[in-house]
């Protein structure tokens, strides 16, 4: 027998029942699709904080817990043991690769990371002040139009190479448009780099390719940047149904192109309240300016006459600590040592999370400091610029969003997505 939930209409003492469906983990679920049907009355739920919008077996997190796992492995071991490439072809597979398997996805990738000598020219016509966002946004969108081929879902192959395509893409894309806000000549890719010291190369070589070289005939690329950066990507890979996942799903939904829809995702993305935070992060700690600020700041993020919040802090999902801001602290206390780095902005950045852990305010709402509070910290440290963080988080972001594109489409029970409302004008 299903286990179902009853519902009493108190106005008129009918009762409705609702299956509860079971997951493999976490909370179940009413399935009140039928409840228009049966009662005549919509839900309300705004903001979707009590609404599953749809199943899925990409990525699974215990809010409570502080746990986040794609396709089942933790976030945590990932992020130690494997690359973001590796965490790519998982997402879009199900399951590790082998050796050949992962040496393969990243040579197809390398030869993917090229853009068309068409699209070169949408860059010039943005303003040469535009942020990287902005353009960013807009030449994946414009992707679409040089790959405007009608996807046949059933064929696997198919979105497999649509997916692997965008994913080599996004950050030649968002190197491009870092180098035309500078006013800097781009940069190709170079093959025969990895993908993320590719990206970290196509932001910082100078005209021709060349880098500039230490006294040792190194390269200003070091190891430890490329494997921070890496790892950076690999926590920000996927984070099931997030606003701008949702975006992706909704654009999906009325049959769009998956680019464009991928487009959606980064403009969603790039609010505060989002991906916009690791940006607003350290616009808020230049204002605060020094650590002896601090407490005068908390203050007013305490205010609730006050818009004032701090950046950094708070997750709709996550009521203990961010696993994923876990891994970043990890991360930057070894940068701290390994490059000897005690910035300013540091040291008001563990001013601010010392007050907050220990103050009731926070304590009471369960506010910790999220992903964006450290990767702020972490890019700055390893001199990227302050424009660069959002389009960062896109590049990471990129393959969640293609994969959940994908499941959407496999769904039989995927509809176009078209809530109702609760009517209040004239
Ligand atoms: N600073 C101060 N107070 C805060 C903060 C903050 N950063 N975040 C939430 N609060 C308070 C609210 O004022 C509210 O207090 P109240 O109950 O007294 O009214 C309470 O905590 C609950 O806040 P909501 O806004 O209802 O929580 P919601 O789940 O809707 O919002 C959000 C989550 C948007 C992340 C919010 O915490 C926030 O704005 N944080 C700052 C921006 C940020 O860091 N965003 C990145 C999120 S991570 C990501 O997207 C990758």
């Amino acid at each position: 027998m299903k286990d179902t939930m009853t519902i009493v209409n108190n106005r008129t003492n009918e009762s409705y029942e609702f299956d509860i469906l079971d997951p493999t983990r976490g909370p179940s679920v009413v399935d009140i699709s039928s409840f228009y049907a049966k009662t005549g009355m919509f839900t309300y739920d705004p903001g979707y904080t009590s609404t599953a919008s749809c199943t899925s077996d990409i990525t699974f997190i215990d809010g409570a817990k502080g746990e986040l796992r794609y396709r089942g492995i933790e976030i945590e071991k990932l992020a130690n043991k494997h690359s973001y490439l590796d965490v790519c072809y998982l997402l879009l597979n199900s399951e590790l690769p082998n050796k050949e398997q992962s040496e393969d996805f990243d040579l197809e990738l390398r030869h993917r990371s090229f853009l068309h000598e068409g699209l070169m020219n949408l860059f010039r016509a943005f303003p040469s002040n535009a942020h990287p966002m902005a353009t960013l946004s807009s030449a994946t969108s414009a992707l679409s139009s040089f790959y405007y081929d009608h996807l046949d879902i059933k064929n696997e192959a198919e979105y497999q190479e649509m997916a692997r395509r965008i994913i080599a893409k996004i950050p030649t894309i968002a190197a491009f448009a870092y180098r035309h806000s500078i006013g800097a000549p781009f940069i190709q890719p170079d093959i025969d780099r990895s993908f993320t010291e590719n990206f970290l190369y196509m932001l910082r070589a100078y005209p021709g390719g060349k880098m500039h070289r230490n006294i040792n005939g190194e390269d200003h690329i070091r190891e430890i940047e490329i494997k921070a950066l890496d790892t950076i990507f690999t926590l920000h890979a996927d984070h099931e149904q997030n606003a701008s996942t949702t975006t992706v799903r909704n654009v999906a939904s009325t049959g769009a192109h998956p680019y464009v829809a991928i487009s959606a995702g980064i403009s969603a993305l790039w609010g505060r309240a989002h991906g916009g935070a690791n940006e607003s992060v350290i616009a808020q700690l230049k204002m605060i300016g020094s650590v002896e600020n601090v407490d005068k700041f908390i203050e007013r993020a305490k205010d609730p006459n006050d818009e004032f919040r701090l950046m950094g802090f708070g997750h709709r999902v996550y009521k203990n600590f961010d696993p994923r801001a876990k891994a970043l602290k990890a991360l930057q206390d070894q940068l701290k040592n390994e490059l000897q780095l005690d910035s300013k902005l540091m040291q008001i950045a563990s001013r601010i999370e010392q007050i907050a852990l220990n103050d009731e305010y926070f304590i009471q709402r369960k506010l910790y400091p999220n992903i964006d509070f450290y990767s702020g910290v972490i890019l700055t440290a390893l001199k990227i610029p302050t424009s660069m963080f959002t389009p960062i988080f896109v590049i990471g972001r990129t393959v969640g969003w293609i994969t959940q594109w994908i499941e959407f489409k496999k769904d039989p029970k995927s509809k176009i997505a078209r809530p109702r409302q609760l009517y209040i004008g004239k």
